[in-house]
Formats: structure tokens, C-alpha cells, sequence
């Protein structure tokens, strides 16, 4: 088999067959093929698209492209969840304490960041000495001594998904969803979960920005789920504007412990409550979504959830300190209050740009190679729907210089829109499919 033909096949507009999509998945996962063949085939897809059953064909061979990890001598339903992307989207280090405090264990693979969204594990790296890379044998008797872990996928799960994630990162090619159901479900089913709650996003931040994209992405993950036989739950949640108030890696770290730490609620908690609440069913552990939500504010106010997070970066070699006194994170050079300077109401937010804002202050990757800027993002005060006067903070920028703090208040600026007529609140839930 000829690589170059099978890019031109599905330039063309052809469909793959069972075995050129395994070629080019081992090619990737072996290295056999090099990175602009893969790129082109990557562009390729993303422009022409593929069927359900090709959708089927690469996620399996994404699986088989390595092993599949072994959770059972971790006892209980593990339940696994997973985000198909977003700003300021840091629900993970939220729900994995308080699911953990449940008594579910979760023992989770987690990604870094792909265009203009965030990685759990750039932020979790943000941590001084927090370290990613456990032995499966580590990560698992971390999971049975405090009820979690969150690492990096190990070389040896889905490894065709990890060369094939770094390059959609730096080629314009995250937004497929072939693409993106194959490299979600291959890690989750590899990962060695009993049960996985999705998050897929929808609205200007989400990679897939319209509720139509987004809901075909969470049925086609579904039903590649039931085909598995794992059960799966896919929430299509709001990404109209960051999740959080907090973009950025030290930043997000920075938000959610606030969020634990009781002193913040809004809509990273609620869609962490969310979330959480159905992993808790999954695993058996309550009848109802809203049983679980009661059982994980219980761990929240009690301060348990905090605690669950300290014990997770001291397991991980981090510095739990972080948890009482957040200056413990890294600094910016410089911080910059800008005023929104006009009345009015905010009315949208171009999200992604807003992501790529953050990016472009060094909180992201334009290059595989490039490293990231753990200090720098911004804060975002305001929220679609809020009235607010020229003198209200609309974001607070960490920066590396002056110059960069300027560069980023333009890009907030543009994808922040005020004007005078008043608009709803976008909902944070739009869908649950199962
Ligand atoms: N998250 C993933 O793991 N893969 C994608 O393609 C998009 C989001």
C-alpha cells in the first residue's frame, strides 16, 4: 500500500477501506510514515470528511495501535471523563477530587492543549514539581492509595493518537469530527475505563462551534461507546465564553482551587457538578444525576475536596502548598487591569479567539516544540448578559512584557462585544445523549 494514493483517494472524495485506514494509523503510531504525509492525509480528512463507518474503522485502529490499560486491580466502576475542548474549560481538576471524595475512583488519561483550547496536564505542569508521567503500575497503586490520578497517555496507549493530536495542533485540523470521535474514544477505550462521561462543547469556543456539529459529534462517540459495549454519556455544554473566569495554565490551576476552596461558584462549578454527577451514576454510586450533585457539594463544603486535591499533587510530586496560598504558582512579569470602558451589556464573546489570545501570550503552542508560558493569560471577569459601566474590569492580563499585556487587550477587546440591548444568558446544558 501507497500512502500517496491514499491521500489522493480521500481527496478526491473517496471512502477508506478497513485496512488503508489501519496503514496510515500504524504509520503514524510506528513512524513509519513521515509527518507531512500524515499532515496531508490529516487536511485531507478534515476537508472531506468520513462516514460512520470509517468514523468506526479509525477509532479501532487508533485502539489497537497500542495497549489497552488494565484497571482491574483497582476495585469499582471506573468512570472516565473526557472533554472535547474548550477555554478557561478546567472541570477536571474540580471533579476528579470530588468524585474521588465519593468514593469512585478516577484514574484518568488527560491531554494537553490542542489550537486554541487547554490541556489538563499544561496545567497540571504548572504546578511547581507536579509531574504527569507515572508507570502504569504507579498510576494504578496511586489510584488505590487516595482514589486518583491524572497523567499523560502512556506512549504505549492509542500512540497513533498522539502523533496524530501534536500535528491537528500545529496544521488546522482539530476541527473534524472524524478526528476528533476516533481520538477521543480510542484513548478513553484504551485508558481501561468501565464507564465515560463526555463533555462535548458547543458555541464559539468549542471545535465544534454549532449545537447541530456538536450534537452529531456526541451521538457518533455514543454510539461508538455502545458499540465497545462501555457505557457512555455525552453532555453538550455551552462554550459560548470561557468556562471559568481564569485562562491560562497556572491561571485555570489557580481557579479551580478557588472553586474548591468555596470561594468561587459560578459556571466551572456547576458544569464540574454536572459532570461529576453523572460519573457518580455511572459508577453505581447513586440512582440520579441530582443524588450525585447532593453527594458532591457534601464533599465540597466540607472542605474534603481541597484536601483531595493537596493529597493529589503531593502523590504526584507537586507542591501542595498551592492549595492554601496560590502566589505559590508561577507569577507574570507584569499584571494589567483593563477597564471595558463603554456602557453597555456584553452581548458575545468570540471564544476561540479569546483562546487563541491566551495562546498567543505563550499559554499555548504555535509549534509541537514550542514551550509554554505557565504564568501568562488573563482574568475575565465579566460574563455574557452582565451590564457593565467604562469603569468595570473586563479582564486583568498576566503577562510576560508590556508589549505582549498590549497585544493580548486588543485581541479581548475585538472578541469581547458590548453593546446596548440586553441579551439572555447562554444555558449551560444543552443536551444529554445516552
Ligand atoms: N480532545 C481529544 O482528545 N481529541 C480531540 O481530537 C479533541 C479533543
Amino acid at each position: 500500500m501507497n500512502i500517496v494514493d491514499l491521500i489522493t483517494k480521500k481527496k478526491l472524495g473517496q471512502e477508506l477501506t478497513g485496512e488503508e485506514i489501519s496503514f496510515f494509523v500504524d504509520g503514524a503510531a510506528n513512524k513509519t510514515i513521515p509527518d507531512y504525509q500524515l499532515a496531508a492525509m490529516l487536511m485531507a480528512i478534515r476537508l472531506v470528511g468520513m462516514n460512520a463507518r470509517e468514523t468506526t474503522d479509525l477509532t479501532v485502529a487508533m485502539l489497537r495501535s497500542g495497549d489497552v490499560a488494565d484497571l482491574s486491580a483497582i476495585p469499582g466502576i471506573k468512570v472516565d471523563k473526557h472533554s472535547t475542548g474548550g477555554v478557561g474549560d478546567t472541570t477536571t481538576l474540580v471533579l476528579a477530587p470530588l468524585v474521588a471524595c465519593c468514593g469512585v475512583p478516577v484514574a484518568k488519561m488527560s491531554g494537553r492543549g490542542l489550537g486554541h483550547t487547554g490541556g489538563t496536564l499544561d496545567k497540571l505542569e504548572s504546578i511547581p514539581g507536579m509531574s504527569v508521567e507515572l508507570t502504569a503500575e504507579r498510576f494504578v497503586q496511586q489510584v488505590k492509595e487516595i482514589g486518583v490520578a491524572v497523567i499523560g497517555q502512556t506512549g504505549r496507549l492509542a500512540p497513533a493518537d498522539k502523533t496524530l493530536y501534536a500535528l491537528r495542533d500545529v496544521t488546522s485540523t482539530v476541527d473534524s469530527l472524524p478526528l476528533i470521535a476516533s481520538s477521543i474514544m480510542s484513548k478513553k477505550l484504551a485508558s481501561g475505563a468501565d464507564a465515560i462521561v463526555l463533555d462535548v462543547k458547543t458555541g464559539s469556543g468549542a471545535i465544534m462551534q454549532t449545537l447541530e456539529g456538536s450534537v452529531a459529534l456526541g451521538r457518533a462517540m455514543v454510539e461508538i461507546g455502545r458499540l465497545a459495549g462501555k457505557p457512555v454519556v455525552a453532555l453538550v455544554t455551552g462554550m459560548a465564553q470561557p468556562l471559568g473566569t481564569h485562562v491560562g495554565n497556572a491561571l485555570e490551576v489557580k481557579d479551580a482551587i478557588e472553586v474548591l476552596s468555596g470561594k468561587t461558584k459560578g459556571d466551572l462549578l456547576e458544569v464540574s457538578l454536572l459532570l461529576g454527577s453523572h460519573m457518580l451514576r455511572l459508577a453505581g454510586r447513586v440512582n440520579t444525576a441530582e443524588e450525585g450533585r447532593r453527594e458532591l457539594e457534601k464533599a465540597l463544603r466540607s472542605g474534603a475536596g481541597l484536601e483531595k486535591l493537596r493529597q493529589l499533587i503531593a502523590a504526584q510530586g507537586g507542591d501542595p502548598r498551592v492549595c492554601d496560598d496560590v502566589s505559590l504558582l508561577p507569577q507574570p512579569a507584569v499584571r494589567v487591569p483593563v477597564r471595558c470602558g463603554v456602557s453597555g451589556y456584553v452581548q458575545r464573546m468570540d471564544t476561540t479567539a479569546l483562546g487563541l489570545a491566551a495562546q498567543a501570550m505563550g499559554a499555548g503552542r504555535q509549534r509541537k516544540t514550542d514551550v509554554l508560558d505557565y504564568s501568562v493569560g488573563f482574568i475575565l471577569p465579566v460574563r455574557i448578559g452582565d451590564r457593565v459601566s467604562p469603569d468595570t474590569l473586563l479582564c486583568e492580563l498576566w503577562a510576560c512584557s508590556g508589549e505582549e499585556a498590549a497585544r493580548a487587550e486588543q485581541a479581548i477587546r475585538a472578541a469581547v462585544t458590548i453593546g446596548g440591548e440586553p441579551v439572555q444568558r447562554p444555558p449551560l446544558c444543552y443536551e444529554i445523549i445516552e
